[in-house]
């Protein structure tokens, strides 16, 4: 049996983003709860629905209870809500941290709910950026199996897709996430500081990179990254390698570790793509750790 009532505890950019698009798709939205008084009624008008104070009895009316407050409280805000009597067997409990896994829902579980952590692996800065895309977004699923005909049914109405990720997996999963996203916009940011050294503006640096990152960014999805590797590492070129490293130290040397250690990856990845030999990646190696002579 589908269920339909929705609780929201912690209307934020993701509550309401998720309680706006399930309710256009028929789900109830029962209450919201929020930290401060303005938001909950704002997020209630937005809702058509009541704000509560108490997130326990917001959660009493609700079948299906979203915990989308800031991690830092998820567990305090569950173990508050269980200790007033707010869940009940049978109840599906969720929270869209992909930091942590279902396993800080355990006060709601204990009380006979199914809980799961449901990680929308998109973006929320605000509502109507969030409803723009939210289509076609990748839900991690992860908790207890007997919730997840019910996750199937909201990814289903709020236009996404869904994976399940195994909950001793969750931190692995959520440091995949960073390294795409937040590392890569580290990433990009070294690269135009070092244009920044030749006096390039960024808005004309980024935008004289951008064809090279999207063409990147299509072939690793068109034939993976092994395939997808070119440049000096993948052709065994050292003595490039070695007049980057040189450059680098003398104007940029914040960026030799990361641009060091980027390198080792990178030639491992080329032994696996078959255009670098073991010994050549040893020799590498030897070069990246910092010895080998710069003339
Ligand atoms: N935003 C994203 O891009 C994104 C993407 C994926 C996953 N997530 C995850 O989604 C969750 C929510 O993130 P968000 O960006 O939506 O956060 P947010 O915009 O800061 O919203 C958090 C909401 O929780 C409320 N709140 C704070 N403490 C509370 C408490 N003790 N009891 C009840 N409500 C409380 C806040 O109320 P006030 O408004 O009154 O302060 C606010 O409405 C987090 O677990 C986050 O990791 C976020």
């Amino acid at each position: 049996m589908l269920l339909k009532k929705i609780a929201i505890i912690g209307a934020g950019n993701v509550g309401k983003v998720l309680g706006y698009a399930l309710q256009k798709k028929g789900y109830t939205i029962t209450g919201v709860v929020c930290q401060t008084k303005i938001s909950g009624k704002e997020a209630a008008d937005l809702l058509y629905c009541n704000f509560y104070h108490l997130p326990e009895i917001a959660a009493r009316e609700a079948d299906i209870v979203f915990l989308t407050t800031p991690d830092r409280v998820i567990e305090n805000v569950c173990l508050q809500i269980a200790a007033g009597g707010g869940f009940r067997e049978g109840q599906i409990v969720l929270h869209t941290s992909g930091a942590h896994s279902s396993k800080i829902l355990s006060p709601a579980r204990e009380e006979g709910a199914y809980t799961l952590s449901f990680h929308p692996l998109q973006t929320f800065p605000a509502l109507e950026e969030g409803l723009r895309s939210l289509p076609g977004t990748f839900f991690a699923v992860e908790g207890d199996e007997e919730g997840y005909p019910q996750s199937l049914e909201l990814v289903k109405a709020l236009g996404g897709k869904l994976f399940f990720v195994p909950t001793e997996m969750k931190e692995l999963y959520h440091a995949a996430a960073c390294i795409a996203c937040n590392y890569l916009v580290s990433l990009m940011d070294m690269a135009l500081q070092c244009f920044a050294l030749m006096d390039l503006p960024s808005g004309e640096a980024f935008e004289a990179l951008l064809p090279l990152i999207q063409s990147t960014l299509a072939n690793i999805g068109e034939i993976g990254p092994e395939k997808a590797l070119t440049g000096p590492i993948a052709r065994g070129d050292f003595s490039t390698i070695n007049a980057h490293l040189a450059k680098m130290k003398a104007l940029f040397p914040e960026i030799v570790s990361i641009y060091s250690q980027m390198g080792l990856y990178t030639a491992k990845l080329a032994v696996r793509k078959g255009t670098l030999k073991e010994a050549e990646k040893e020799k590498f190696k030897t070069l990246l750790q910092g010895g080998y002579h710069s003339e």
